[in-house]
């Protein structure tokens, strides 16, 4: 299947690059662009050693960012900027790992901003080591790469090879930016059940413009399309998110476009196809104003004149998908309703061509749309499955396992 927006594994995943100061920096100039042309966004910080190997310049050019080299920078410590640093990644990799960060981490110095960021940081750390081969198999590194394997940080490499200075030879190559990018990847997208397959999730509300100023809207938060996208995202899945307006941030590891109306939503559902599975969640408009006013429509002076809208039905892009030339294999829809949860999201289930519907009850009581929590019943060919209220985070990963069982052949009750 032709997948022309996928590929991108590590789109919206934060990686916070601790550069070294040793001869391997050159290489990684080019971990920084393959990082990028993953998706990634890399944010540096340089020691004052690296700096003395290649110029800040290259890797804010490269990284499309600032670099961050000072501890003590009068803009960024404001704030607190070096445990931004660590709070605003999903992974910290040092490349190359010197032999004096190393001892650095493993002992818990500070003086720097590398070091500082390394010790204030609860995130997950990779280290990709580049030393003398004398320097690497030395007793106190010896001693501080087990205290660091000890506290959980991951290692890439070194290799054995010849080094950077003539005639050393020996263990203590960095690792290729290649094999530094698949340790990041294996760190930041694991392969999952759904590795390799694609989807396309739909999230939010619409809005439909009445005039230039008003639109009408409904309650819907995006809080369990996001999660399901996500959560596929998760199991490994290439995920495009398209979202209605929403308040929420875009989830990571997920590629979203931003819609407004349900023609626009449709527009880039279509674009998006082909795909394996598709997961409708977005609460579309039914209707749209028939003609919506290039100007404010204004208050008449006088009593008595209201304006009246006339309405036009929406596109279904559920139905539209489920019956569509380029059908995705497994079709999911949300149908949100406040009475006959069960029995209108079996009828929707064989009009739209869906192979699950995901009935949820919306209605005051049950409290679903805008809030943490739902209550569904899973509908299928198979029946009707009601699982019991839980987290929508906890729906998201229990809908994800079940499309995963379905496309893989498994079972297909949760
Ligand atoms: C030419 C040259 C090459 C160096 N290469 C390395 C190296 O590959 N690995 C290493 O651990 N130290 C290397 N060093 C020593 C480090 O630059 C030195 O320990 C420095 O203090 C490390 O600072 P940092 O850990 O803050 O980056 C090298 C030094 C020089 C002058």
């Amino acid at each position: 299947m032709m997948r022309r927006w996928l590929g991108m594994k590590l789109q919206n995943r934060r990686v916070l690059l601790i550069i070294g100061g040793g001869i391997a920096v050159y290489k990684v100039l080019e971990l920084i662009r393959r990082l990028r042309d993953e998706g990634a966004r890399v944010r540096c910080v340089m020691t004052a050693a690296a700096a003395e190997f290649v110029t800040p310049l290259s890797v804010a050019t490269l990284s499309a960012d600032r670099v961050f080299t000072n501890l003590f920078d009068r803009d960024d410590e404001h704030d607190v900027g070096h445990i931004r640093l660590s709070r605003e990644a999903d992974l910290i990799v040092v490349a190359p790992a010197t032999a004096d960060l190393m001892a650095k981490a493993a002992t818990g110095a500070a003086n720097d901003l590398a070091s500082a960021v390394l010790l204030a940081s609860d995130k997950p750390v990779l280290m990709a080591p580049a030393m003398n081969p004398r320097m690497w198999s030395a007793a106190p590194t010896r001693r501080n790469h087990a205290t660091l394997l000890a506290d959980g940080v991951q290692f890439v490499g070194p290799k054995s090879g010849a080094m950077a200075e003539a005639g050393e030879n020996g263990e203590g190559r960095m690792a290729e930016p290649a094999e530094i990018l698949a340790a990041i990847i294996a760190q930041l997208a694991p392969a999952g059940p759904l590795t390799g397959r694609s989807f396309i999730v739909t999230s939010g509300p619409t809005h439909e413009p009445i005039d230039p100023v008003r639109y009408i809207a409904n309650r819907s938060s995006g809080k369990q399309g996001h999660a399901i996208a996500a959560a596929l995202a998760k199991l490994g899945a290439e995920v495009r998110l398209i979202s209605g307006p929403v308040t929420i941030a875009d989830p990571s590891g997920v590629k979203t476009t931003h819609v407004q109306t349900a023609r626009e939503m449709l527009t880039a559902v279509e674009a998006a196809l082909p795909a394996d599975g598709a997961v409708f969640v977005a609460a579309v408009a039914d209707w749209r104003v028939d003609s919506v006013a290039t100007d404010k429509i204004k208050k008449q002076p006088g009593a008595g004149t209201v304006p009246s809208l006339a309405m036009v039905e929406n596109p279904d892009i559920l139905a539209t998908v489920g019956h569509h030339a380029q059908r995705p294999k497994i079709v999911v829809g949300f149908a949100a309703e406040t009475r006959d949860v069960v029995a209108n999201g079996e009828a929707k289930l064989k009009r739209k061509g869906a192979d699950l519907i995901v009935a949820n009850d919306v209605s005051a009581e049950g409290g679903a749309m805008g809030g943490d929590r739902n209550r569904v019943t899973l509908l299928s060919a198979e029946g009707a499955e009601a699982w019991p209220e839980m987290d929508k985070l906890e729906v998201a990963e229990r809908l994800a396992q079940v499309i995963a069982a379905r496309l893989n052949g498994g079972p297909t009750r949760a």
